[in-house]
């Protein structure tokens, strides 16, 4: 496991430095959050949709900083997972792999279906339209008979193939894209600034904290992605002093746009005209300040946005489940390795057929609320784990250690829960099936085949 991988030379290239991890943590955190999911979160939350944000920023800053820990501990592939099986067991890294599995996978079928939203109304723009039946997911649209959704489909299979070929080529275009989705954000900031009606801002929580709190756990989608970063731990050249960079930097940098954005949107556009358009909000305040052609542009810079965030997720999520196959727990060729690409290719076409299936078959909204279940989970898990094990092994070595414990983990579990409470039932069902299954899994399959278990001389193997 962890000090076999370090020395194993699992075949992953290394060749990622710091501004790379900020630009993917931006490529994975900026996307469908801001662009789709800040209508509905206006409509709930009014005017405070700016604090929903800040709150959700609180959550994942307190969690980034465990997360940090964690990551430049041990700086293997695969995540928190790896970390947490080195230092509490397998059956807590299952279950920790198990979330992030559905947190990653489902992301990306979310995002999917989040840009291809955007994408049917720029096309639309140009008059071009989609068979009702083949732009979205069945029962996604009031009064439509909709059976599949083609485009999001799509972006996934292009996708896919991309990631197959190799982390160097997908970093460098996700570089480009990036730049491109953060200018497009701050278009939106400079054009929209000048139609901003104060009034609009009146009543500031027109729902109460309710509103506000039940937008803070749709609106944490925004924020997923921060965590990726740490997944691409071996191919990073330093990660003890880059990973920390990267999470925080691309986290903080984040927060102050999606503030930003969101009290413009909400100063151009009285909330509740977000009722009925909530599938382009953006783009939409600068159709209602007539600016048109920024609008155009806007829209082309939030398809790319998406486009970067379902790569990096997409990555982390191929990532996870070659450290969960090497370690046993998954079959063995989800971790092989293509001889010419360095990737691993079939465990990267597995994952991306899969999940663009369930993009597009599933609504978008169930999907955002599942995933942010699996996360805030996931986040909880490893906050109390860095209590845990200051306690336990306090000898480990930490080069980046997270400030005010136990104070930071435990604000983070409390920022977390109280989010999660927010969630519906069906979410919260939806996820103990998951879980559920997580553990018949286990304990039927990966536990008899777990590389540790079948090798108990490796046990002591801790990094240290
Ligand atoms: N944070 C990512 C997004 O908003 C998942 O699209």
């Amino acid at each position: 496991m962890v000090a076999a991988s370090r020395s194993s030379h699992s075949g992953l290239k290394k060749v990622l430095g710091p501004m790379d991890l900020i630009m993917m943590g931006i490529g994975a955190i900026i996307g469908t959050g801001i662009f789709v999911l800040t209508g509905a979160g206006a409509v709930t939350a009014g005017p405070s949709l700016t604090l929903s944000f800040i709150v959700g920023a609180f959550a994942c800053g307190f969690a980034a900083l465990c997360y940090a820990e964690f990551a430049s501990t041990v700086p293997v592939a695969g995540s928190i997972y790896t970390y947490s099986y080195a230092t509490l067991g397998e059956l807590v890294a299952w279950i920790i792999g198990w979330d992030l599995l559905l947190e990653y996978g489902l992301a990306t079928s979310a995002v999917s279906a989040g840009w291809s939203g955007y994408f049917q109304s720029l096309i639309g723009g140009l008059g071009y339209h989609l068979p009702d039946a083949l732009s979205a997911a069945p029962g996604a649209k009031a009064g439509v008979t909709t059976y599949f959704n083609l485009p999001a489909f799509c972006i996934m299979m292009i996708l896919t193939f991309m990631l197959s070929l190799g982390v160097r080529e997908s970093a460098r275009i996700n570089n480009v894209m990036v730049a491109i989705k953060v200018g497009v954000v701050l278009l939106f900031i400079v054009v929209g600034a000048k139609h901003v009606r104060p009034e609009n801002w009146q009543p500031f929580m027109p729902f109460g904290a309710s509103g506000m709190m039940s937008a803070a756990a749709l609106v944490f989608f925004s924020f997923i992605g921060f965590d990726a970063v740490t997944s691409a731990a071996e191919e990073v050249k330093r990660p003890e002093r880059d990973l920390p960079i990267g999470i925080i930097g691309s986290l903080a940098l984040c927060t102050v746009l999606y503030v930003v954005v969101s009290a413009i949107m909400t100063g151009i556009v009285p909330f509740a005209e977000f009722k009925n358009n909530i599938d382009h909000p953006v783009s939409l305040a600068l159709e209602v300040a007539k600016e048109n052609w920024f609008a155009g542009f806007v829209s082309l810079g939030a398809i790319l946005g998406m486009t970067t965030v379902i790569l990096v997720m997409a990555y982390g999520q191929t990532r996870i489940i070659f450290a969960m196959s090497r370690d046993g727990l998954l079959p063995a060729r989800l971790s092989k390795v293509h001889p010419k690409y360095g990737t691993p290719f079939f465990a990267t076409w597995m994952v991306g057929i899969i999940f663009a299936l369930l993009g597009a078959l599933v609504p978008l909204d169930v999907l955002g609320e599942l995933v942010n279940m699996g996360t805030l989970a996931a986040f909880c898990l490893v906050s109390v784990a860095v209590i845990v094990l200051r306690k336990k092994r306090p000898d480990l070595h930490r080069a980046f250690r997270c400030p005010g414990v136990p104070v930071i983990p435990a604000l983070a579990v409390i920022f977390c829960a109280t989010l999660m409470s927010f969630l519906s039932k069906t979410t919260w069902i939806a996820f103990l099936v998951w879980l559920v299954i997580g553990l018949v899994v286990y304990f039927g399959y990966a536990r008899h085949r777990s590389a540790l278990n079948n090798a108990a001389k490796e046990a002591p193997a801790v990094a240290s």
